[in-house]
């Protein structure tokens, strides 16, 4: 819902004007019109003269952070049991507690704080698994929707290799209970989107991956998964996908893994071979890079650099509770930090990130999956985030761009003090 006035947010303005350049302006206005940018200026244009101006003082205002990839149901572990590698986490850990949404009572309480807990997160767009459980899922988009982000939110597929708590019982059960969904949802919502949520590959037999396709193409509906994170689980792919010639292929095999008319999301690609790469470019999907889940889950460092030199669109994501922190700044950090690692220790010959691709990953790299949002370009949506790093004191004077960087690492969660999304102030 976009607020139909105009206004403008004065502040220490930087957003990305593409993946290597950051704009900074000082002091500066940033125009709202209709829920949409109308341009960043020193002085306030004449068209705009006496429009409503909030003043954020000396605060930094940045475009909102889009978390590409986070489980819901799993916010409540975040922080525990980080001891194990992906596939015994999901066993012992991850499917038991996804199985307690069957709940509705449980789901609402766990829901309730996460949906609290985002909306005073910096991410103002997100894309998110719930469970395999459709009134918990429906629960879940209710909770969202009124928070004011945008979001698409997946009921999670799955047929094969769960849990006997956690398992749909036939590919058609899984096809029904999906439709169900998507019947009780339709045209319901103005702020979340369903997204089709197979939950990977080791989770989808090939009987529900064909009816999914099927789901995906009548409904028209974005596709989100995960993609060679791990060495086991990659390994796992290939026995029981022996027709796939790599990971990503058993997902291009039925036909959801991205292409005309199926965007799609792969959180992690940790181990994608080049040919998988160069797939994932020909089909445009995306990546949502995970680092701070890769560290904990010990699963690895992807291979971003490669991923911007080919070409591919790349954001970021908390990946709860892969990850264990709900913030997409420290998700900026990670995401240099890691790189640093790889370029140390795995790969001299590809450069660790820098802090403005990163950031541009966060903001524009995952907006651009909403569409045009992510930065203060023209006519790009008013998504907005004041951050006060007063909390900071600096013995000298810092330039804009140096107390970004540093507001990035240091934030302990308190510097956010505003929230637009679409022109609507969060709070
Ligand atoms: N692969 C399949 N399910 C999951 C999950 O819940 N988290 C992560 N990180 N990887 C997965
Ligand atoms: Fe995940």
């Amino acid at each position: 819902m976009s607020d139909s006035k105009t206004f403008a947010l004065k502040g220490n303005i930087c957003y990305s004007l593409d993946q290597t350049r950051l704009a900074v302006m000082e002091q500066a206005y940033v125009i709202c019109e209709n829920g949409l940018c109308a341009g960043v200026y020193q002085e306030l244009p004449g068209r705009f003269q006496g429009i409503p101006c909030t003043d954020a003082g000396d605060s930094l205002i940045i475009p909102g952070l889009t978390d590409l990839h986070l489980h819901a149901p799993q916010y409540s572990f975040r922080g525990m049991n980080m001891d194990l590698e992906l596939l015994d986490w999901l066993n012992t850990v991850t499917f038991p507690e996804e199985a307690r949404y069957a709940d509705l009572d449980y789901a609402g309480q766990a829901y309730r704080i996460f949906a609290e807990d985002l909306k005073k997160s910096p991410a103002t767009r997100a894309c998110i698994f719930g469970t395999l459980h459709v009134e918990a899922t429906e629960l879940l988009m209710d909770l969202i929707e009124e928070t004011g982000i945008k979001a698409y939110i997946g009921k999670v597929n799955m047929d094969r290799n769960g849990s006997p708590k956690l398992q749909e019982e036939s590919p058609r059960i899984s096809v029904d209970a999906t439709l169900r969904w998507l019947s009780d949802i339709s045209g319901k919502y103005q702020n979340v989107k369903p997204i089709l949520t197979p939950r990977f590959i080791p989770s989808c037999s090939d009987e529900l991956m064909s009816e999914l396709s099927s789901i995906q193409k009548s409904f028209r509906l974005p596709v989100q998964s995960h993609l060679s994170e791990n060495p086991g689980e990659t390994a796992w792919v290939q026995e029981l996908c022996p027709y796939s010639a790599f990971y990503g292929d058993a997902y291009d095999h039925f036909g959801l893994f991205g292409g005309e008319g199926c965007p799609t999301i792969m959180a992690h690609c940790v181990y994608s071979s080049d040919e998988e790469i160069a797939l994932m470019k020909k089909r445009g999907v995306y990546v949502a890079h995970c680092p701070q889940s890769n560290t904990n889950l010990s699963s690895g460092i992807a291979p971003v650099r490669q991923f911007l030199e080919q070409g591919l669109s790349v954001g970021l994501g908390t990946d709860i509770a892969g990850g264990h922190s709900l913030s997409m700044l420290r998700a900026i950090a990670d995401a240099v930090q890691v790189s640093k690692l790889r370029w140390r220790l795995l790969d001299s010959s590809k450069k660790a990130l820098t802090f403005a691709e990163a950031f541009y990953m966060a903001t524009m790299g995952g907006g651009s999956f909403f569409g045009k949002a992510g930065s203060f370009l023209n006519g790009f949506s008013f998504d907005a985030l004041i951050l006060d790093d007063r909390r900071f004191p600096h013995p000298q004077e810092l330039t804009v761009r140096e107390r970004l960087e540093r507001l990035v690492y240091l934030d302990d969660g308190h510097c956010l003090t505003g929230k637009y999304v679409a022109g609507r102030k969060i709070f």
